[in-house]
């Protein structure tokens, strides 16, 4: 497990530039899948044909990650950035950025002295080792993701973009283990999804399925002082029910829930008060579908230190394929 999770989240695949995850996932799933194809947007499209009447049913998990994108470089060769998706300053001072041709970059701010708060992402610089705008090896529009290694501690795993290399794992793991389904299952490997769910939407407007759900990660409430979210992690992936850009179709979240306790499978509820997934987008996508979310429990989301538990994730796995190899009723 903790292999093919590790060479998710080291590579580099800022939205709109997956297409080193896309590769690695391709060579992963193709012996598995019936079809494997890549639209123009760029997302990944993997379908497991059904053997009955089944449901038309599509997973999403994003390929993207945050990150910084260059938008201009000084004559001494500091480069200045934008975000890519949720970029926070107060998770960067001192951060090192990696470039898609390996360029390693440390982000730094304008200050005199040591910083007291976080400055707004324009304070802040990057730099690559180079002296003049002549000999930076980097130009502006490359896009660059945070660089930290993959650490399993126990069952903690923690790494930069848990979010939602996490969800690629899990989907690439239900599709191994797929034997027979009702069903027709397109699983998706989308774009986009940090900048506004951009790639799902276009792919779900392709596939137009009766049935979305996305995999992806979740906050926890079990922090100190930490917000009220009944979501703790290692205890099980969550289904969830709502959060700030979806409400999820109550039909499928019984399926879910039932589904979790036939099989004795751990699970809790989310309700949360911010954010959205993919899910969003394949709901509200051509006449819509009945979509929800299985959503993997994950500290410091959107830090370079993302960290969700082994247990859960295994148990991700179990409830998607004991969920898409029966009959769904909705
Ligand atoms: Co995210
Ligand atoms: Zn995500």
């Amino acid at each position: 497990m903790n292999k093919l999770l590790k060479q998710l989240v080291e590579i580099h695949g800022p939205s709109g530039f997956e297409y080193q995850v896309r590769t690695l996932i391709r060579a992963e799933i193709e012996p598995f899948a019936d079809d494997v194809s890549i639209d123009a947007m760029g997302n990944l499209i993997a379908v497991k044909r059904g053997s009955g009447d089944g449901l038309k049913i599509m997973i999403a998990a994003h390929m993207d990650e945050i990150g910084v994108m260059v938008s201009h470089i000084s004559k001494e060769g500091f480069l200045r950035f934008t975000n890519i998706g949720g970029v926070f300053p107060l998770n960067i001072l001192g951060s090192r950025v990696q470039f898609a041709d390996g360029t390693i970059g440390v982000i730094y701010c304008e200050m005199k002295g040591f910083p007291k708060n976080a400055l707004p992402l324009d304070k802040h610089f990057i730099d690559v080792g180079a002296s003049s705008k002549e000999d930076c090896p980097i130009q502006v529009g490359d896009a660059g993701t945070f660089k930290r290694e993959f650490v399993a501690q126990g069952n903690r795993l923690t790494a930069k973009s848990m979010d939602d290399r996490t969800g690629c794992y899990i989907a690439i793991e239900t599709l191994k283990a797929l034997q027979d389904t009702p069903h027709d299952v397109y699983f998706v490997f989308s774009v986009q999804e940090e900048v506004g769910t951009r790639g799902a939407q276009a792919a779900a407007n392709g596939i137009l399925p009766d049935v979305g759900i996305a995999v992806d990660v979740t906050a926890t409430g079990d922090l100190p002082e930490s917000r009220r979210l009944a979501v703790d992690l290692g205890q099980g992936p969550a289904i969830k029910v709502k959060d700030k850009g979806m409400i999820a179709h109550a039909g499928l979240v019984r399926a879910m829930r039932d589904c979790a306790e036939e099989a004795n499978i751990p699970y809790q509820l989310e309700v949360l008060e911010m954010g959205s997934t993919d899910a969003r987008s394949m709901q509200i996508a051509g006449p819509g579908s009945a979509a929800g979310c299985l959503s993997i429990p994950c500290r410091y989301v959107h830090s370079q230190s993302e960290t969700v538990d082994a247990d859960d994730v295994k148990n991700a796995v179990k409830l998607l394929t004991a969920l898409l190899a029966n009959p769904m009723t909705l």
